[in-house]
Order: C-alpha cells, then sequence, then structure tokens
C-alpha cells in the first residue's frame, strides 16, 4: 500500500503539461475492436486504468503494442466469442466499453456486470436499452450480460439520462448497424466528441457529436487510424485548483480552455485570476478566495469529477459555499477526512455546506476514489504541517506522475510504501 507524504502550506507555482484525458482514451482503445486495421493512439497516459484496458483488449485477441509516441492496436479474434471477465471488469467498470465494438464487431458479447463503486450504484440500463433498439437480444445471468445481434440495425434512440459511457457504447454499436440511427439526449461531454473524431477517422459517418443529438450513418467496415487523444480536463482542472488553493501561480500546457469553461468561470468568481495563454491557462491567486456555491451537472455544467477538489477550494474562501452533487448519489465521501483536518462542512443530503475559510491540519487521511484522493492531496498542500494521503492506488489510476508534476510545481510531497 502506497502513500503520499505531503508537508504544508506550500505555494504551487510554475508550468504543468496536461497529460492525455483517462477517459478519452479508454473508449479510444476499446473503439480498436471495430478496426479491420490497426489504430495509432497518441497522447495516451500512462494510469492504471488504461494499463487494464490494454489487458482486457489483449485477452479479447488484440494485438497491443506500446511505442514511445503511444499504442498501437490490431484487433484480432474476430472469430473469437468476446467476453470480460469479472476479474477485469470488477477493478475497472470502463471496461463495459467493450460491449457495444464487440456486439457490432463480432455479433455477440459476453460482459461480466460492473458492480457498483464508491461513488454510487451506476447502473447500465441505458447502455443496455440502446442496445436493444438497435436489434440486440440482452441477456443478463450469473452477473454478466450477454448481448447479440447478427447485424444490428439503425434505430432512433433517447437516452432516460445523459450517460458519457453510454452514449459512447451506442456510438461504437451504431457505426456498423445497417442503415441510419439518431441518438437523442447523449451526453456532451468533450470526450464523445474525441471518441467520435476517431471513429471518422476509421471511416465512420457520425454528425453532432458533442451535442445533445447524434446521427450515425452505418458502414460496412472501419478500418485504422491515428489519433491523438484529447488532453485530460479533469486532471488538469485539479491542478488549476490547487494553484487557487495554495495562493500560488500555475501555467497549465497542452490544455483546452473551452473544455474547462464551467471551472474557469466559476475560479474568476471566486477572485481568481484566469487566463488563456497559446496553448493553456493560467492561474494566479492574487487576493482572498470568495465562496461560490457550485451544482455538478452533465457538461456543460459544472463537472462531477471536479466537485470534490473544489470543496477543498471552498474550505479557505471567505463565506459560506454550497456544493450541491446532482450526478451521484454518494459522492461526498472525502467530506469526513476533510473535516478531520478541520473544515467546516454539514451535509444535507445531496448538499453540502462549507464554512470557510477554516484552517486546515496536516493528517493522515484515507482515499476512498479517485477524486477524493485527489482532494485530500491538494488539501494536504494547504494544510499546517504533515498529511499522509493512504491508498493512493486510487489516485494511480488516473494522475500519471503527479507527485512528480507536483514537486515541479515546488510541493514538497513524496510517495512512500
Ligand atoms: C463517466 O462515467 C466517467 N468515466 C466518470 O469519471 C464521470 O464521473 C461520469 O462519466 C460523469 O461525468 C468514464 O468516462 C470512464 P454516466 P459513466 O453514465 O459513464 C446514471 C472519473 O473519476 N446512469 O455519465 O459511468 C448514473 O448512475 C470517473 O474519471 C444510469 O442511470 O457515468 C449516474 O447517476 C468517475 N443508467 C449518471 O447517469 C445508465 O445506464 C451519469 O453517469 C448509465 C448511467
Amino acid at each position: 500500500m502506497e502513500r503520499f507524504h505531503i508537508e504544508g502550506p506550500n505555494r504551487l507555482s510554475g508550468e504543468v503539461r496536461a497529460s492525455g484525458a483517462k477517459n478519452a482514451a479508454l473508449p479510444a482503445l476499446a473503439a480498436c475492436l471495430l478496426a479491420e486495421g490497426t489504430v495509432h493512439l497518441e497522447r495516451v497516459p500512462k494510469v492504471r486504468d488504461i494499463r487494464t484496458m490494454c489487458r482486457l483488449l489483449e485477452h479479447l485477441g488484440a494485438e497491443v503494442t506500446e511505442s514511445e509516441t503511444g499504442f498501437e492496436l490490431t484487433p484480432n479474434g474476430e472469430g473469437q466469442p468476446g467476453e470480460a471477465p469479472y476479474e477485469l471488469v470488477k477493478t475497472m467498470r470502463a471496461s463495459v466499453l467493450v460491449l457495444g465494438p464487440l456486439l457490432a464487431r463480432r455479433g455477440r458479447a459476453r460482459v461480466s456486470l460492473p458492480g457498483g463503486c464508491a461513488i454510487g450504484v451506476r447502473p447500465i440500463d441505458q447502455h443496455l436499452a440502446g442496445l436493444e433498439a438497435l436489434g440486440a437480444e440482452v441477456e443478463l445471468e450469473h452477473g454478466y450480460v450477454e448481448v447479440r445481434a447478427r447485424q444490428l440495425v439503425g434505430a432512433r434512440f433517447r437516452f432516460g439520462v445523459p450517460t458519457v459511457t453510454g452514449t459512447e457504447n451506442l456510438l461504437m454499436a451504431a457505426v456498423l448497424a445497417r442503415g441510419t440511427t439518431v441518438l437523442e439526449n447523449c451526453a456532451r461531454e468533450p470526450e464523445i466528441a474525441d471518441l467520435a473524431a476517431l471513429l471518422n477517422a476509421m471511416g465512420a459517418r457520425i454528425s453532432g457529436a458533442g451535442e445533445d443529438r447524434i446521427e450515425i450513418e452505418g458502414v460496412t467496415s472501419l478500418g485504422g487510424a491515428r489519433h491523438r487523444v484529447i488532453a485530460d480536463r479533469i486532471e488538469g482542472g485539479t491542478y488549476l485548483i490547487g494553484a487557487a488553493l495554495t495562493g500560488g501561480h500555475v501555467h497549465l500546457r497542452d490544455a483546452e480552455a473551452a473544455d474547462l469553461a464551467p471551472l474557469l468561470e466559476k475560479l474568476a468568481e471566486n477572485g481568481v485570476e484566469v487566463s488563456k495563454t497559446d496553448d493553456g491557462i493560467e492561474v494566479r491567486c492574487t487576493g482572498p478566495l470568495k465562496a461560490r456555491d457550485v451544482i455538478t451537472s452533465p457538461h456543460p455544467g459544472f463537472p462531477t469529477d471536479l466537485q470534490a477538489q473544489y470543496m477543498a477550494l471552498m474550505t479557505q474562501a471567505r463565506g459560506t459555499a454550497t456544493v450541491c452533487e446532482t450526478v451521484f448519489e454518494n459522492r461526498f465521501q472525502h467530506v469526513p477526512e476533510l473535516m478531520r483536518m478541520g473544515a467546516d462542512i454539514q451535509i444535507h443530503g445531496r448538499v453540502a455546506k462549507i464554512q470557510g475559510q477554516t484552517p486546515l491540519s496536516g493528517a493522515n487521511v484515507m482515499a476512498t476514489d479517485l477524486r477524493a484522493s485527489a482532494c485530500l492531496v491538494l488539501a494536504g498542500l494547504a494544510a499546517e504541517g504533515e498529511t499522509v494521503v493512504h491508498r493512493i492506488y486510487h489516485l494511480d489510476r488516473g494522475y500519471e506522475g503527479m507527485e512528480l508534476k507536483l514537486q515541479a510545481l515546488g510541493a514538497k510531497v513524496e510517495r512512500r510504501s
């Protein structure tokens, strides 16, 4: 079990380069199963979830090699039944992203049902209803979902709730369906448009990705392609919040300001200086932080994946801020740990009320999920004394070399086991 030892308080200043987005690279890797050729993916982040997805693809017959420019994937085994076993799926829910491509390319797929996780139940009913709309037969038994279809047929389908991986699964199934598919109430996260860009480079005919209505004209086959994954807006946003929280000055390079608009607008309201640069975003904290409320919602709303990090920021803002989490039902597990560091937070259902400005003191804290871990690391940077963040394997799922990036920004953080 590895831990982060952080000495605070410490100001973050300097330059940090965003890595490729984990949540864009995961669907992009799954999409390679659709190709009748080799796909080259660049800027894939070297994080644990990516390694898990590559293991799953190899289990499904794909050939995965890593070169210095990125990953090369050649799917084989289209004759083999595609199965994503429990042992792999239980470590990463995003394994469900192989459902759509396997169904489209091989006519069948068997995937262990992803259980819930720390932040919520996270059902996949919308994924399955969408695949049924395209003509798939869906069976649930022994903790697995089995989908079959000799030939998927284009259809119109409206999501009951905007779902990121649900939209991605349906995109990857519809590209090889016969005829046209229209998806409505789609998720609009930037990672969706990035997946569509890859699929179109492979020969698909998708229009409207990134909006709530997407049209897909089915084609008979997809070829190889070369694609550079977009920057990770959540990783980048985490460092920008760290700059504001520690009264620092950080230049996030290789980042797309438009994808971070909801956070940048909020930081400006908090009284932080935010400016676009030629290849990124600069944040400078020049005075006291103002408490401002946040409500998380699907893109283009404030991202739920930055909620915990923003809450750490509000512990140092002047005044009272409320944070309302509308996307997941149990995403406040960082709160008790923040309170052990001295934060003054009350929870009423989906709303947390943060009374700032409370001095934080370093403590032993426990990470429970990926973004809660990031929140505790940020809090440790602002706290007086030593903070030890335990179970940082959660962090390693989605943050590439976090301690190295923080050290480069002047933080006193060490990884110990
Ligand atoms: C994606 O998860 C991300 N993961 C999550 O990031 C992110 O928090 C989430 O989108 C929301 O932005 C990846 O992209 C790999 P959803 P996903 O389906 O697709 C409900 C991180 O930290 N729902 O958009 O699983 C669901 O319960 C992770 O990197 C249904 O009811 O999220 C939730 O309340 C955490 N039925 C809401 O929709 C369904 O069939 C949004 O979930 C699907 C979803």
